[in-house]
């Protein structure tokens, strides 16, 4: 493996992504979990996750990076350059999971960062440009229904988010403090643009097209726009028996009504643009089956990597929101939690993959990515760009996620050799 090294000239021998070792570190980490919920679940701000990180930290310490974590929460491993004064080359991903989730997304890109630096030293060659390994805090969206926690924070776009609130009315921002970060210090974006020469996150792909092609890499061209909104729906609780079907102000059969509206108008694909929509989270109350609900919140999604559909299902939804409200005679607040336009990959940065996976002898695949990613956000600052892995049947964000050893090594050694043309080329 590693043939990259080789070819650049750098050593004389081949350095190994070690398959085995890199695998035994995912499953390790995957099995700080906690105990009570399904799969491999490891949600931000839960007693597992932290302990997570001591591990995460460990594992970089010992590939030889220099740890910090930043104000945000992330955890940075710096491997520093041989020459002054060059900007960073950043590699990364998260390690927070879903509730039920699996054992690679996130991971696959942070292990597999660190796995990378492990080949690099073993090399005895460092780059000429520092490279910064970054475990992105929260990538999930949390309790309080925010995605890109940590990433949001170098780009300078979590501050106005501190004031949500979790259902039992905690702030973002006194998690984030319980937690050890500082959020007072996030009034603008922690990382420098001129500082970074580009971002590069290996990562499953979460859905079916790599393997249906069997194909082994994937160059994302885009990651799709998410837009996530809060909904709270107030009616009448009422007695179950006495109350008669016309005269309920039903909170939980109003947010049924929206569901599926949603489910309708997501399935529409004017133009042939497609799109997505789910709400994937309910909570009703007070929660008893002789009581009519009288208030109910929902947080529903939209997906789409083009903005005019993502434009026209969100006006649909607000739509959708009034209409309900009024024809229940339910007071409906809609609040928008996060809106990301989808965002192009770097072109500089994708041919750079695609001449990576050339030079490996490997077959790739040019695809939208339809989950959200840190890169998203980072590209606000800098060039950035994914590399994608196969994910078994397509399964991901739960406990079934697989991707072979094999697979995810030779990510790795894509990933290897597109950070040595980069650092070769200084530029992009
Ligand atoms: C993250 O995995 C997302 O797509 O929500
Ligand atoms: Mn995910
Ligand atoms: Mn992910």
């Amino acid at each position: 493996m590693a043939r990259a090294l080789l070819r650049s000239g750098l050593v004389s021998e081949t350095p190994r992504v070690d398959e085995e070792r890199l695998f035994s570190q995912l499953m390790e980490l995957a099995e700080v979990r906690e105990p009570e919920q399904p799969g491999w679940t490891r949600r931000t701000f839960s007693e597992p996750y932290r302990r997570s990180r001591q591990l995460v930290r460990e594992l970089m310490e010992e590939a030889g990076l220099g740890v910090q974590v930043d104000v945000a929460g992330n955890l940075l491993g710096r491997l520093p350059g041989a020459q002054a004064g060059l900007p960073q080359i950043a590699i990364g991903s998260h390690t927070d999971t879903v509730a039920g989730g699996g054992r690679f997304d996130g991971m696959a890109g942070v292990l597999g960062a660190i796995e990378l630096v492990r080949v690099l030293r073993a090399a005895g060659q460092g780059l000429r440009h520092p490279l910064l390994v970054v475990d992105f805090l929260g990538e999930e969206p949390n309790r309080f229904g925010l995605s890109c926690l940590g990433s949001r924070a170098v780009s300078g776009a979590l501050e106005p988010h501190l004031g949500l609130r979790d259902g039992a009315g905690e702030t973002l921002g006194e998690a984030l403090s319980a937690f050890g970060a500082r959020p007072r210090e996030l009034g603008s974006a922690l990382w420098e643009p001129d500082r970074l020469l580009g971002y590069l996150e290996l990562h499953i792909e979460q859905g079916r097209r790599l393997e249906e092609a069997g194909v082994p890499l994937g160059v994302v061209t885009a990651i799709c726009g998410v837009e996530r909104a809060e909904v709270r729906l107030t009616g009448r609780a009422d007695h179950a028996g006495t109350t008669p079907m016309g005269r309920r102000r039903d909170a939980l059969a109003g947010a049924a009504e929206l569901v599926l509206g949603l489910e309708r108008l997501a399935a529409e694909a004017p133009g042939g643009v497609p799109g997505v929509g789910t709400v994937g989270r309910l909570e009703v109350l007070p929660g008893a089956s002789n009581v009519v609900p009288g208030w109910s919140r929902l947080w529903a999604e939209l997906r789409s990597p083009e903005p005019s559909w993502l434009e026209r299902a969100a006006a649909g939804l607000e739509a959708e929101a009034r209409r309900v409200g009024a024809e229940r005679e339910l007071e409906v607040e809609l609040e928008w939690i996060s809106r990301e336009a989808p965002v192009r990959c770097h072109e500089g940065l994708r041919r750079l993959l695609r001449d990576a996976i050339s030079e490996l002898g490997q077959s790739q695949l040019e695809l939208e990515s339809w989950a959200g990613h840190d890169a998203a956000l980072v590209a606000r600052l800098c060039p950035a760009a994914m590399l994608f892995v196969p994910s078994r049947g397509g399964r991901s964000h739960c406990p079934e996620e697989w991707t072979e050893p094999a697979q995810v090594a030779l990510g790795v050694e894509a990933l290897l050799a597109a950070v040595l043309a980069l650092d070769r080329a200084g530029e992009v």
